[in-house]
């Protein structure tokens, strides 16, 4: 039996499919079954990012249960294997989601890990991506607004009984006024499985002709190599769980005290 993780990070554009690319490859690496799933059905690009232009079969076939899912499986580097979502926007407004968890269950038997690149928001795609997992992990920037979704993102999960593993921090550059790993643990009370630097490697990972995920393209890179050591910390080698205290009085932990207020108000009252 494998572990699914679905990718959540309530704030857009943070680097879920990102992280889902190159984490999958780098657990393949680790000699693990992997499989990755587009469930970003309306913004689907998990596929450029492997490489696949125009799959014929995709996971939006396999949710309308018109092909099973091993028809919709591809290659990815590294043995890893992948389920990518169609590009039409008709086949997105007739799909079923909720069939997805009967999806991944199957799955579930074959593969070590099964990743789910899930949409942005914490709309109905987003709990259907979090229902079809055994376990979430959050990824947000060291900044505000994204913590803050995330933590959004965590109460969801919270209220569908799933459980949060712990979250990744992604476009770590080391400013001044960036949110500190410790702090983000402490905030949403959740181990770091890593930080991942912000990275011009990244960047020009997705400016090429043919997108590649950086741990193909520069696979000796700080960011590919920050994958690597996500990858090994999700197969059970070191975690720090180890929340620190935060110092007291940082500009953002009033306004996050306000708002994890707002939320455990609004959990006591459903
Ligand atoms: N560590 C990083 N350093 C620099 N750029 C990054 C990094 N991680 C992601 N990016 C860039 O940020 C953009 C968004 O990344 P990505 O598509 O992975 O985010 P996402 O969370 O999946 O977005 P969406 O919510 O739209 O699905 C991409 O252009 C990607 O190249
Ligand atoms: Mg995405």
């Amino acid at each position: 039996m494998g572990e699914i993780i679905a990718i959540v990070s309530g704030k857009g554009g943070v680097g879920k499919t990102t992280l889902v690319g190159n984490l999958g490859i780098a657990l393949a690496e680790l000699k693990y079954s992997v499989l990755m799933i587009d469930a970003d059905l309306a913004m689907a690009n998990l596929s450029l990012l492997m490489g696949l232009k125009t799959p014929p079969i995709t996971i939006h076939d396999v949710l309308l249960g018109s092909a099973p899912a091993h028809d919709a499986i591809y290659d990815c580097p590294a043995g890893a294997k992948m389920i990518p979502a169609g590009l039409s926007v008709s086949f997105y407004t007739r799909v079923d989601i909720d069939r997805l968890v009967a999806v991944t269950k199957d799955l579930q038997q074959k593969f070590d890990y099964v990743l789910i690149d899930s949409p942005a928001g914490i709309e109905k795609n987003v709990v259907a991506a979090m229902s079809a997992a055994t376990q979430i992990m959050l990824i947000t920037e060291p900044t505000a607004p994204s913590v803050a979704d995330a933590f959004k993102a965590k109460i969801v999960a919270q209220r569908l009984n799933q459980r949060v593993m712990g979250v990744i921090i992604n476009k770590c550059s080391n400013t001044k006024g960036e949110i500190s790993e410790t702090e983000i643990m402490k905030m949403l009370e959740l181990p770091s499985y890593g930080k991942i630097p912000y990275s011009e490697d990244i960047r020009e990972s997705f400016l090429l002709k043919k997108i590649k995920p950086v741990i193909v393209y520069k696979p000796s890179s700080p960011a590919a190599n920050s994958f690597r050591a996500i990858a090994r910390r999700i197969t059970g080698k070191e975690v720090d769980t180890d929340v620190k205290p935060e110092k007291k009085g940082g500009l953002f932990s009033g306004l996050f005290a306000a708002l994890k207020n707002i939320f455990s108000k609004k959990t006591k009252e459903k």
